[in-house]
């Protein structure tokens, strides 16, 4: 191996922003008739109608947020008769902050912060909607999340019958959805099923080829060429699909990068990956843990706490029951908590019996680990 000494202003890459999470991709392959389906659910919005309602769902990393805003982007380009407005649910929890962020994209600026009634902003939006005529579609991003805490039913429902205080204010829902379990039609039947009917788009998880063609397109873009070379992408392509998310993969390819420049090499070895898969696991944890919520995070601490020198596997019934004093909330609030863990991966659930609630809890990191990080 040939090595050299790199100055501390030389880089391995031509853009590292290629690299960032909300990097928009130039090339957008694989996902054409999801595009298209989306486009579809558009088009009686761009004829004076109200666009159709639609779920995305998929699992983590296979392109949801990316197909929606490059379909928002188009619109934003090429029509003044729709307003989309993308809500990410991992910021706004509340029905009041997702239609503060309506307000602000029909408005320009959000609502005054104090005094002022979620009625009134719903008030606000409908007028200009009527005014304007305007169809509106809110894209509600990771849409469980919202669903976890049982505001999603309400929010859906306030905004599709919006028309009925304000006739001739048209709006629709696109919710992306990462948990595959989350059976929307039953759940929400309580609220809104029947002006929501929303058209269900899957997208699939990438296969290898595809995952490969992605890396391969971004470290085209954003390193110099030489840097990465086949057999290393085939070992970041083999880690990214065990979790089939490619924001794995873009994730290990940046700091594999950053790991050869501080051993100042120039192009990245086997170690270098390695090493960046230690580093990212941590981040990624840490990243997901700090976005839960107090209760949440304590469920999970008591899975590691249970977890540890653990080898039956763990049940949740157990965990339910397990430590001191009688649990606080109802099993199926419990098991929706547990639900939320699964989707962002911080622990598989795995079904004991088909139809059934009870399941095998497996913690996806060392417990250790997620008992510092949780406190
Ligand atoms: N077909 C593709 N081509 C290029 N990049 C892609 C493609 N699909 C996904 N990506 C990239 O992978 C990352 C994850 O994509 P995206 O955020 O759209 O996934 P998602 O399905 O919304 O995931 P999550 O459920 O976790 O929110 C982004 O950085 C995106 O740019
Ligand atoms: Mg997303």
């Amino acid at each position: 191996m040939r090595t050299r000494l790199l100055m501390s202003d030389q880089t391995l890459f031509r853009s590292i922003d290629v690299f960032e999470i909300d990097y928009v991709p130039e090339l957008f392959n694989y996902r054409e008739s999801q595009l298209n389906d989306l486009a579809y659910q558009v088009r009686p919005a761009l004829e004076g109608g109200r666009a159709l309602n639609a779920v995305c769902r998929g699992l983590p990393g296979t392109g949801k947020t990316t197909s929606v805003l490059r379909i928002f982007a188009e619109l934003e380009q090429t029509t003044k008769k729709i307003l989309p407005v993308y809500v990410n649910c991992q910021n706004d929890r509340t029905k009041y902050m997702v239609f503060s962020r309506i307000y602000a994209a029909v408005f320009g600026h959000a609502p005054a912060r104090t005094g002022i009634s979620i009625k009134s902003v719903m008030d606000a939006i409908g007028g200009a909607l009527q005014r304007q005529e305007k169809s509106l579609i809110v894209c509600l991003d990771d849409a469980n999340l919202l669903h976890y805490n049982n505001t999603l039913g309400d929010v859906v429902n306030s905004l599709l019958r919006l028309h009925q205080d304000y006739p001739g204010a048209r709006a629709a829902v696109f919710a992306t959805i990462s948990d595959m379990d989350m059976d929307l039609a039953s759940d929400l039947s309580r609220w809104v099923i029947s002006p929501f009917r929303p058209s269900e788009i899957y997208f699939p998880p990438y296969d290898a080829e595809e995952i490969r063609g992605i890396l391969q397109e971004r470290i085209r873009v954003g390193l110099y060429p030489g840097v990465f070379s086949v057999p290393m992408l085939d070992r970041i392509v083999e880690q990214t699909m065990e979790s089939g998310d490619v924001r794995v993969g873009l994730d290990l390819v940046k700091r594999a990068v950053l790991n050869a420049e501080c051993a100042a090499r120039t192009e990245v070895i086997e170690e270098d990956i390695t090493k960046a898969y230690e580093q990212a696991k941590h981040v990624h944890l840490a990243c997901t843990i700090r976005a839960l919520s107090a209760d949440e995070r304590l469920l999970l601490r008591k899975i590691a706490e249970l977890s540890q020198g653990q080898t039956e596997p763990l049940i949740s019934g157990a965990i339910y029951t397990g430590g001191e004093g009688k649990p606080k909330i109802s099993y199926t609030a419990f098991f929706k908590r547990l639900r939320k863990l699964d989707a962002l991966r911080l622990v598989d659930l795995i079904r004991v019996q088909a139809g059934g609630r009870t399941s095998e809890v497996v913690l996806r990191y060392e417990p250790e680990k997620v008992v510092q990080i949780c406190g």
